[in-house]
């Protein structure tokens, strides 16, 4: 089953080829080593006067906190994101007194785009997820108040959409979709809705 991106002209293949499961292979577990090259993607990533303001919390499937975050998922994410490898929470610098800040969601985003292309092309597959209680997160990770605790992402490898609920699996294997380069990327004033 494809999942490959139905591109306008050709880009880079670990780009045309990341996409966000939510089936993963329980028979498979990670390790710190297997994430290493990514968190080191985001370490390189660029922010704003090269402030880096971005944390990130991972638990690994079997340990408290894994479990710890799986309990905090909301909706559907509870059913299908307990099934990845690791979790990983991402966080960002949200201090008013500190000119530039108002950049930190911005440089965290991008790191994640670093962290999930490197994770990809490493075989790994990777699915950001904003349904989730951050304060508990907060709360239960002893996060300081200037931190705000933004993103969950599960990463594992990727596993049979038959392992997947009917409704799940429907989503799983639903066509791919984005808005057409002509209505994103312009050349004149921004276009009447
Ligand atoms: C910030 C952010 C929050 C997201 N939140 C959720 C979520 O709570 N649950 C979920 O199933 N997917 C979530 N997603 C995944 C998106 O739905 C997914 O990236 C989008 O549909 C595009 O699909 P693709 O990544 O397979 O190309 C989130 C993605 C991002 C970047």
């Amino acid at each position: 089953m494809s999942r490959n991106a139905d591109t306008s002209t050709p880009i880079l293949p670990v780009l045309a080829e990341r996409w966000s499961p939510r089936s993963f292979d329980t028979s498979r577990s990670l390790t710190m080593a297997d994430l290493t090259p990514a968190f080191e993607a985001a370490r390189w990533s660029p922010s704003l006067s090269n402030l880096q303001e971005w944390r990130f919390l991972v638990g690994f499937r079997g340990d408290a906190t894994f479990a710890a975050m799986t309990e905090h998922l909301s909706g559907w994410n509870a059913s299908w994101a307990p099934n990845a490898g690791a979790i990983v929470i991402g966080m960002y610098e949200d201090d008013p007194e500190n000119r530039g800040r108002e950049y930190a969601p911005y440089d965290l985003g991008q790191a994640m785009a670093h962290f999930s292309v490197q994770a990809h092309a490493d075989g790994l597959f990777v699915h950001q997820a904003a349904g989730f209680d951050r304060d508990a997160i907060a709360a239960h990770f002893n996060v300081p108040t200037t931190w705000k605790v933004f993103v969950v992402a599960a990463v594992g490898h990727l596993g049979a959409p038959e392992l997947l609920d009917e409704t799940l699996r429907a989503r799983e294997t639903a066509p791919r979709v984005r808005r057409p380069l002509d209505e994103t990327v312009f050349t004149h004033p921004f276009p009447a809705a």
